[in-house]
């Protein structure tokens, strides 16, 4: 769990992660337009922001200057494109990114996924139907949407990827199959037309009905004659069979199989040899489907259960674990990767964690959540701040250690929190008309000469920072601490057993031999070039086969 702004936390994530996730769900605020605000220079506080964007007046009042002008859309998406566009780049090539939106930006957000991700890439737009509006004046409303991107679609036809989800609605099916199998026995005519009532008698959102073709019964149970002949030409699957009229693409199987399945009672001949055989597809055999388009799901169970695990109501309007993990179930695989960087209450870790020991995978959640305020103005802000939370970062984590818990089986996760840079930032070094030229070199080296990170900085944050920013360290690698000679030495340690070592304090070649620097070309070591003598960075560059990484002050020249 990552606390911070996305943009800057996709940005830290952009070496380790590149090209890693496999799965990326967000479900950003929605744009109701009077309360929306951004603020990506992480340097202007957000009041100060609010005030010089005209947002808030002198009072700290919110203005409605953006509604005013016509501009409601223009702030939010200049918020969501340079998230996006990064998010892509930490996409696998089979890699899918899943949007949540309702219809204040659902158009805008489409048009601005097509820019990212290329039109082409477009695989559908899920339409999640909730409860409809009481008070509805003109249309029901209710619903809101999942916009689905592939990073690459024509590479998943390429690798004939297909997702498959569990059909809804079976168990009432089996349940009334078997009471037909006590009523009728071996009556499979008799079981079959009672078996069609049923599934009439259904009312048109009854997910049962979805399956109301399974509605033929034999020993076996419910299947549907199914059509027998191949997709595609194929030649070398023309062939006769006792006679009966052969499909002109050809037989979907080979003769081998087509005895197996006549042998197994599994194909329906017709009544006369110029009607087409057919295929019994039964049910049971059947389970798995692509995720339906349109589906139900009522909002409000979501919100019941997370009241239920925090005790109090701190969250508003959280996704639906069991439509997530439904999701994760049908695209992500064993061992895959899931980014949400708008957490919220942080349902998609909780989703993960419990769809794990269903289908027997373990999945890997990063998420991100900006330590944002309660809004004191909702009744459920007041709620959260009565819970004794500060901002909706420590609902997450809260929620997260609960759910984890519950779930039980050991589960954890870290907590990194997203800091102001701990680096030098130096301001640019200007030559004057007149200086000369080695006046202003001397400024340059003076500038050079000074430490390359902030006095105070915190040397954990840093060597993690450094990680982050010079390697493609990742969050969950592990990380030892060596004290040796007077300095404290960080190795990180990825899946690959490769190290990157950092050293923020003076290093010494009896440093150099506590932390065993291996000449394989597997380590790599940073260290501050104010701290180490030269001589001994001529002696390690060629050992580490110059995996060398300095930190120096930056120095930029303007010439005015
Ligand atoms: C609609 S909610 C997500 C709800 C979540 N899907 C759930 O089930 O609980 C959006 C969240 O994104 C967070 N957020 C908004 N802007 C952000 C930013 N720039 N960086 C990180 N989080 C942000 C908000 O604080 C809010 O919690």
């Amino acid at each position: 769990m990552i606390e911070g702004d996305n943009l800057q936390v996709l940005k830290l994530l952009k070496n380790g992660y590149a090209g890693a996730f496999k799965l990326i769900y967000i479900d950003p605020p929605y744009n109701t337009g009077d309360t929306f605000t951004y603020n990506d220079d992480f340097s202007v506080p957000e009041a100060e922001y609010l005030r010089a964007t005209g947002q808030v007046d002198d009072q700290g009042a919110t203005t409605s200057r953006k509604e005013t002008k016509g501009r409601k859309h223009a702030p939010w998406l200049t918020m969501m494109f340079p998230r996006l566009t990064v998010a892509r780049h930490l996409l696998r090539k089979d890699g899918v990114f899943l949007a949540s939106i309702d219809n204040n930006e659902v158009h805008h957000l489409r048009l601005l996924l097509d820019a990212v991700f290329g039109a082409e890439n477009f695989v559908d737009m899920m339409t999640w139907r909730g409860a409809r509006k009481g008070d509805a004046k003109l249309m029901g409303g209710g619903q809101d949407y999942i916009l689905v991107y592939a990073r690459n679609k024509s590479y998943l036809a390429e690798n004939d990827i297909r997702w498959r989800e569990k059909k809804d609605g079976l168990g009432p099916i089996y349940v009334k199959v078997d009471e037909l199998f006590e009523k009728y026995g071996e009556d499979y005519s008799a079981a079959t037309e009672e078996l069609k009532s049923w599934y009439k008698s259904l009312p048109d959102e009854d997910p049962s009905k979805s399956h109301a073709h399974y509605c033929v019964m034999d020993k076996r149970g419910a299947f549907f004659p199914g059509d027998i002949s191949s997709p595609n030409p194929r030649p070398n699957l023309v062939f006769d069979w006792k006679g009966y009229s052969v499909p002109k693409n050809g037989w979907r199987y080979e003769l081998a199989k087509m005895k197996e399945l006549d042998k197994d009672g599994r194909l329906l001949y017709p009544d006369s040899k110029d009607k087409r055989i057919q295929v019994k597809r039964y049910l049971r055999e059947h389970e798995e489907w692509a995720p339906a388009s349109v589906f139900y799901r009522d909002r409000r169970a979501a919100s019941g259960a997370l009241k239920k695990l925090m005790g109090a109501k701190v969250f508003d309007d959280p996704k639906g674990t069991d439509v997530l993990a439904r999701l994760f179930h049908a695209i992500t695989d064993d061992d895959d990767l899931i980014l949400d960087f708008f957490a919220g209450s942080g349902s998609t870790g909780q989703a993960v964690w419990e769809q794990n020991p269903r289908d027997g995978k373990t999945r890997h959640w990063v998420l991100v959540q900006r330590p944002e305020k309660p809004d004191e103005t909702t009744e459920t802000g007041r709620n959260a701040v009565a819970e004794g939370y500060d901002t909706i970062f420590e609902i997450t984590a809260e929620r997260l250690r609960r759910a984890a818990e519950a779930i039980g089986g050991g589960l954890g996760f870290r907590v990194f929190r997203a800091r102001e840079t701990g680096l030098a930032v130096e301001a640019p070094v200007v030559a004057r008309a007149g200086q000369g030229e080695s006046a202003q070199y001397t400024l340059m080296l003076t500038q050079a000469g000074q430490p390359p990170v902030k006095d105070g900085a915190s040397p954990d944050a840093l060597a993690w920072e450094v990680a982050l920013k010079a390697s493609s360290t990742r969050l969950d690698e592990t990380l030892t601490r060596t004290e040796a000679d007077g300095a404290t030495v960080y190795t990180f340690r990825n899946s690959a057993g490769e190290r990157l070592l950092v050293c923020l304090d003076r290093f010494t070649s009896v440093t150099a031999a506590a932390v065993e620097l291996r000449e394989t070309g597997d380590d790599t070591l940073v260290l501050r070039g104010d701290r180490v003598d030269d001589a001994l960075t001529l002696t390690l560059a060629p050992r580490l086969r110059s995996k060398l990484i300095m930190l120096e002050r930056m120095t930029h020249e303007v010439s005015i």
